[in-house]
């Protein structure tokens, strides 16, 4: 099969949405490659993101994003799992924009909740894993998010390969809109 995309496909998101089930869900059934941008930071390091955190900081954390998307943008036909916090910075928009398109998984708080309750790995819900607490942080992040999405795919009570078969659909759908 030849490559599905000439850019690469950036799922954002918060923490739980599904972008790591819906990126593995692509490489299994459409091939593509997979960047787990906080694996691949934790594997250059060393460290667990929680130990970064502890360790250097989240300001050299957001660092290391920042580079990892530039870094990406010489692939393309990759789908890069995007950390939550990946979208907050103005400059690692534009930087995703440059070789992408942005799609945004969205749950509700109460989803998110059963999805992450039993992970240690996200220093920022560990103590607060309640809804009224996801639901806060998500408010605070809405604007952003949805300011550098391309697509926007909901995700509540639906299979990963329903979400993928929406954002090829999609994303290919725009791609025939463009040539006509
Ligand atoms: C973060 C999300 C995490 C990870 C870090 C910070 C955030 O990634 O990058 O804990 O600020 O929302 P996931 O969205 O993959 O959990």
């Amino acid at each position: 099969m030849g490559e599905l995309f000439d850019y690469n496909i950036l799922l954002i998101g918060f923490m739980g949405a599904g972008k790591s089930t819906v990126a593995d869900y692509m490489k299994k059934a459409y091939s593509m490659d997979v960047v787990e941008m906080d694996q691949i930071i934790a594997e250059r390091q060393g460290l667990s993101i929680s130990e970064i955190f502890e360790k250097y900081g989240e300001e050299f954390f957001r660092d290391l994003e920042t580079a990892l998307l530039v870094e990406m943008q010489s692939r393309k036909n990759v789908v890069i799992s995007c950390g939550g916090g990946v979208p907050m910075r103005e400059r690692n928009v534009k930087e995703m924009k440059k070789n992408g398109r942005v799609v945004l998984l969205t749950a509700k708080p109460e989803t998110i909740l059963e999805r992450v309750k039993d992970d240690h790995n996200r220093p920022l819900l560990e103590g607060k894993k309640n809804v009224e607490y996801i639901a806060e942080l998500m408010e605070k992040r809405r604007e952003k998010y949805q300011a550098a999405a391309d697509l926007i795919v909901e995700t509540d009570g639906r299979t990963a390969e329903e979400i993928c078969g929406e954002i090829i659909r999609k994303l290919q759908g725009n791609k025939e809109e463009m040539e006509k």
